[in-house]
C-alpha cells in the first residue's frame, strides 16, 4: 500500500502522529477507492487520541496560512489543501439512540471504530505511523469483498442498519455505482428494516438517489429499491408504475421497467442530472390516466400533462429543488410526446417551428429524451423512428438558422401596436400580437420586424382598425 501514499501529506501526518505518540490510520472510502483505482479527494484520518490536536499540528506544518475547521461537538477537524480534504477524528465507539441519528460517543480502539462503519469495504484502514506505514488493517474481510464485488455489513446487518438507516440506501447506491452484489443477509436485512427509512431526512435520501441516477446503470439501484420494499416508501409515484393489466387478452407494457430502460438508455448521452430525472419522470402520469378502450386497447391520454402537474407536489415532498430545474423537468415531461407524434406524421415546417417555439433552448435535451424513449423490441420500428428523428433534428437546425424561433421574442411589441392604432391595453392588442406569432409559426411571414409590421397593418384593417393619424 505504501506506494499509494506518496503524497507528502501522508508523511507529514505520520511524523506528527509519531511525535504525539498516537496511532494513526487513513480509513474508509479513501482506502476503498485507492484499491479500486477510483479517484478520491476526501481523506479520513482516524487516530487513537485527539484528532483535533493532530489536525492542528499537521496544519502548522503545511504553512502558517493553512486553516483548520474544528467541530468540537463531534471531536473532528478538517483541513483543505488544494483539492484534497482531510478530516481528522479520534477513534470512536458509538452507540446510537434509536429514534434519531445522534450517537452517544466514547473513545474506542481502531477496531471499535471500524466495526461501527457501514460496510466491510468501507471499514479498511492503512497504518500511517512509521512502525506500520502502509500496512492494511482489515478485520472484516473487506479486501476479499472488494475482490468478489460484495457489499456486506461488518456487524450483524440489523445492528448496522438500525444505527443509521440511510445505510440501506447507501448499500444500494454502492451496489449500483460499483456494480457489486449485496450479500444475501445484508439484502434481507434491508427488506426487514426498510420501514426505518422514515427517520431519515429527505435531503439525505435525495443525495443517495441522485448518486444512483448519476451512475452508469441506474436501473440496478431502482430494481434493488423495488425488491427491498424501499421504493414505495421513498418514491410511491414510481412504485405505482409497476405492473401490467390485461383485459380482453390485451396487456400494456410495464411502465416501471420501461422507465428504467429509458433512464439507462439516456446515460451515455448526458451527464445532466436533471435530464436524467426527466427520463425517470417522463411517464409518471401514466398510472393516473390509464384506461381500457374496447377496440383500441390501453390508453394513457394526457399522461404528459398529468405528469407535469404532479411534479410540484412530488418535488416538495421529496425536497427536490422547486426552481427552474423543476420547470425544466416539467417542460420535458409535457413535451416528451411531441417529437414522436411529429415524426409519425409528415414532418412539416410549421410543426417543427411550433416545437422549437415551445422547447426553446431545451430542444436538444428534449430530442435526447425522445430518442432514449424508443424502447420497442421491433427493430424495424426503432429504425424508422430514429430516422424520422434525424429528419426532425435536421429540420430544426435548418429552421432555426432561417427563423430564429428558439428564443422567440415578438418582433412587434404590444406597445408598438397600441401606439400605432391609438389603443389602450385591450383584447384587440392581444389578438393582433397572437395573430403575428401564429403567422410566423405557420411560416406565412418571416420572423422580422418589417414583415410583422406589414402583417399587423393588414390584420388590423380586417378588424376595422386604422393607424393613428395624430
Ligand atoms: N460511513 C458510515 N455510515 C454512513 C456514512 C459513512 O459508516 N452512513 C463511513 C464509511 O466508512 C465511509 C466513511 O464514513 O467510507 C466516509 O463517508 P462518506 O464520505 O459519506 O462516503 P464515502 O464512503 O467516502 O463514499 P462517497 O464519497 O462515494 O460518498
Amino acid at each position: 500500500m505504501k506506494e499509494h501514499l506518496k503524497d507528502p501529506i501522508f508523511s507529514i501526518v505520520s511524523e506528527e502522529a509519531d511525535q504525539l505518540q498516537q496511532a494513526c490510520f487513513v480509513i474508509g472510502g479513501f482506502v476503498r477507492d485507492l484499491i479500486l483505482h477510483r479517484n478520491s479527494k476526501d481523506i479520513d484520518i482516524v487516530t487513537l487520541g485527539s484528532g483535533i490536536e493532530l489536525a492542528k499540528r499537521v496544519a502548522k506544518r503545511l504553512g502558517p496560512k493553512t486553516p483548520v475547521s474544528v467541530f468540537k461537538n463531534f471531536g473532528t477537524a478538517m483541513i483543505k489543501k488544494g483539492d484534497l480534504e482531510l478530516e481528522f477524528v479520534g477513534a470512536r465507539k458509538e452507540s446510537y439512540t434509536h429514534d434519531s441519528r445522534k450517537p452517544v460517543v466514547e473513545d474506542g480502539s481502531l477496531e471499535d471504530d471500524q466495526k461501527r462503519r457501514d460496510f466491510t469495504i468501507n471499514a479498511l484502514a492503512i497504518g500511517l505511523n512509521k512502525a506500520n506505514f502502509g500496512e492494511l488493517v482489515d478485520p472484516f474481510g473487506g479486501i476479499a469483498d472488494l475482490e468478489n464485488k460484495i457489499i456486506r455489513t461488518p456487524l450483524e446487518p440489523g445492528i448496522t442498519f438500525s444505527d443509521d438507516p440511510l445505510r440501506m440506501m447507501r448499500a444500494i447506491r454502492f451496489a449500483t455505482q460499483l456494480n457489486f452484489r449485496i450479500e444475501d443477509k445484508t439484502l434481507q436485512a434491508i427488506s426487514d428494516y426498510a420501514h426505518r427509512i422514515e427517520i431519515i431526512s429527505k435531503e439525505r435520501i435525495i443525495e443517495e438517489l441522485n448518486k444512483i441516477i448519476l451512475s452508469d446503470k441506474p436501473s440496478i439501484g431502482f430494481k434493488l429499491l423495488d425488491k427491498t420494499g424501499l421504493l414505495p416508501l421513498i418514491f410511491p409515484e414510481l412504485a405505482n408504475m409497476k405492473g401490467i393489466d390485461e383485459k380482453s387478452g390485451v396487456a400494456h407494457k410495464d411502465n416501471f421497467y420501461h422507465t428504467l430502460e429509458v433512464l439507462d438508455r439516456i446515460v451515455p448521452n448526458t451527464n445532466n442530472l436533471w435530464l436524467r430525472w426527466s427520463a425517470l419522470l417522463h411517464d409518471i402520469g401514466k398510472p393516473r390516466t390509464k384506461r381500457f378502450v374496447p377496440g383500441t386497447g390501453w390508453t394513457f391520454h394526457g399522461h404528459n400533462y398529468v405528469g407535469e402537474k404532479m411534479l410540484p407536489k412530488l418535488f416538495r415532498r421529496m425536497k427536490l429543488p422547486m426552481n427552474e430545474k423543476m420547470k425544466y423537468i416539467q417542460k420535458m415531461v409535457s413535451l416528451h410526446m411531441r417529437p414522436i407524434v411529429l415524426s409519425e406524421e409528415e414532418v412539416t415546417d410549421s410543426a417543427v417551428r411550433r416545437l422549437l417555439f415551445e422547447a426553446g433552448d431545451d430542444i436538444d435535451d428534449l430530442m435526447t429524451l425522445c430518442e432514449a424513449d424508443i424502447t420497442s423490441k421491433n427493430a424495424e420500428k426503432v429504425k424508422r423512428y430514429l430516422k424520422n428523428f434525424q429528419l426532425v433534428r435536421e429540420k430544426l437546425k435548418d429552421l432555426e438558422e432561417r427563423d430564429h424561433i428558439r428564443n422567440f421574442q415578438p418582433p412587434v411589441s404590444g406597445e408598438e401596436i397600441m401606439e400605432t392604432f391609438g389603443l389602450p391595453p385591450c383584447r384587440e392588442v392581444g389578438e393582433i400580437k397572437n395573430a403575428i406569432k401564429e403567422a410566423i409559426l405557420e411560416g406565412e411571414i418571416r420572423n422580422n420586424h418589417d414583415d410583422a409590421y406589414q402583417y399587423m397593418l393588414n390584420k388590423a384593417s380586417e378588424m376595422g382598425l386604422s393607424p393613428n393619424q395624430g
